[in-house]
């Protein structure tokens, strides 16, 4: 993992120094450009606006235009005067960072006259636009990493570099989601991973890690069923935050890892499995916020838990038409192997609720390829049982945008679950498979508020957008870890 950005606030001055970045707003006749842009622009005699005009600059919000005037490089970028802290200031600071790499600038300086949190965002998005992973490049140019600087001259500098540093936290629970998500199976499995989770100790967590042995006497035969076809041990990873009073009951965050989904004995098709290497996405959601949490010293009691495993075809595998027993007690009757993820979160969930007495639980999962089908990659399937916990998992998410839009549940769909053998099937039937596998999860939540976030469409981009490279997304970090620290009951 690479932040390739680094960053610095300094106190605003009179003077700019180049290459710079410079802001403009749309008025109502035409661009106003800031005290800054005037000054760069009587620097360079006016090459500036002329510039603007002809290419009939907007200055739309993140729009840029760069000039290469006599006394150095300028990125003119389109802010709106009122520019609010939140996302919109950390979709300018991600454009920010695309403008100087398109302009080829290593380094800049910006100036921007807004308040310290609306900087201390801008400098986040900007952070977050940057990451890399090249780990696996050996030579030419893929392989070199290039660094950035930008230095942000303001009047609030000095506090909104205090400001930021609670950012820099929450950016380091980020990348390493999108480190976990991007790492290939051979390397990222599931010891593999349960070790990097117990580097996080350093960060003040308490982890714990069990192994198949601790998990055959808790009885998690639904979370072993689906690791036993492989070569690879299975672990569950529990991380600790105690950040809160003694007697606070916890906040269980709960995540699907599987770090690969071959589908088992129903096996998948060969066309695109390399991205099941990506289906332990909501694990890595969990690890990345714990990161956070425990990183910016968050008051308040919160329990992560992973279940890691392989699902893979050999001749230990899950047959289709087994029938296991849970943890809680109930039995399920595999029908599909490839319906895993379920099997490992009930498990979890179960561990979870007799563990902890957590206050509320929430999973994320990589869970159906049918989310993708009803939502797209703009929004992550929610399903709750209680509406405050959704709304507040809404909320968290339009701030932080990584949304989520809430789904039905209910008895009828629930019924799709009987089976003839055994208390359940681990799947529905052909319709409304993301809800059916919502009402599975739903039968091992006592009576807790409990939220279910699909995120198959979420964990992966295909391509870039402003604080959020191709690749691995990290969806869920930031969501989360403003949900906890948001959460007032
Ligand atoms: N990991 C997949 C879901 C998935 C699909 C995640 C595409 C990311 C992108 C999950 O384990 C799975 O295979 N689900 C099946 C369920 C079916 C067998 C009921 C699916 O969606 O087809
Ligand atoms: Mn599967
Ligand atoms: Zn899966």
């Amino acid at each position: 993992m690479t932040a390739t950005l680094s960053l610095s606030f300094q106190k605003a001055s009179s003077t700019i120094e180049y290459p710079c970045v410079v802001t403009a707003s749309s008025g109502e006749d035409g661009i106003i450009l800031s005290a800054a842009a005037q000054t760069a622009d009587a620097e360079g005699e006016g090459a500036l606006s002329r510039a603007a005009t002809e290419a009939e600059f907007k200055a739309k919000s993140g729009s840029s235009l760069v000039v290469r005037g006599a006394k150095g490089t300028v990125i003119l970028i389109g802010s709106d005067a009122d520019l609010d802290a939140g996302k919109d200031a950390e979709t300018l600071g991600g454009k920010i960072f695309s403008a100087m790499s398109g302009a080829g600038l290593s380094s800049a300086n910006l100036y921007l006259d807004a308040d310290e949190e609306v900087l201390a965002d801008l400098a986040h998005g900007a952070h977050l636009a940057s990451y890399v992973f090249k780990d696996y490049f050996t030579k030419g140019e893929q392989a070199k990493i290039k660094e950035k600087s930008l230095a942000i001259y303001a009047d609030a500098a000095s506090d909104a570099e205090k400001a930021y540093g609670a950012r820099a936290e929450l950016a380091e629970g980020v990348f390493l989601a999108r480190d976990l998500i991007t790492e290939p199976a051979n390397k990222l499995y599931p010891e593999s991973y349960a070790e990097r989770c117990e580097k996080l100790a350093e960060t003040g967590l308490k982890i714990t890690v069990l192994d198949e042995d601790a998990m055959r006497k808790e009885g998690m035969h639904l979370l072993l069923s689906v690791g036993q076809g492989s070569r690879r041990a299975s672990r569950m990873v529990v991380m600790e935050w105690q950040g809160g009073a003694k007697d606070e009951a916890p906040i269980a965050l709960i995540g699907k890892g599987v770090c690969f989904d071959t589908g088992g004995i129903s096996i998948k098709p060969a066309g695109g499995m390399e991205d099941m290497k990506w289906d332990m996405g909501g694990s890595a959601a969990v690890v990345g916020a714990m990161r956070a949490i425990a990183g910016r010293k968050t008051k308040r009691n919160v329990v992560g838990l992973v279940g890691l495993v392989e699902n893979m075809p050999d001749g230990e595998a899950t047959r289709p038409g087994d029938v296991v027993t849970s943890m809680s007690g109930q039995t399920v009757e595999i029908i599909n192997t490839d319906a895993e993820g379920r099997l490992v979160l009930a498990d979890v969930l179960t561990y979870a609720q007799t563990y902890y007495k957590p206050s509320k639980m929430i999973n994320l999962a990589t869970l159906t390829g049918a989310i993708l089908v009803s939502l797209g990659k703009e929004y992550a399937g929610l399903f709750s049982n209680n509406d405050d916990l959704s709304q507040a998992i809404m909320d968290a998410g339009a701030a932080t945008n990584e949304k989520s839009w809430r789904m039905p549940m209910g008895k009828a769909y629930d019924d799709m679950l009987k089976s003839h053998i055994a208390d359940m099937k681990n799947i529905g039937g052909r319709l409304a498979g993301s809800i059916t596998a919502a009402c599975f999860l739903e039968r091992f939540v006592d009576d807790v508020p409990w939220a279910h976030l699909d995120i198959a469409g979420m964990a992966w981009a295909d391509k870039s957008s402003p604080t959020v490279p191709k690749g691995g997304t990290g969806y869920g970090v930031k969501m989360l870890t403003k949900l906890v620290e948001t959460d007032r009951d």
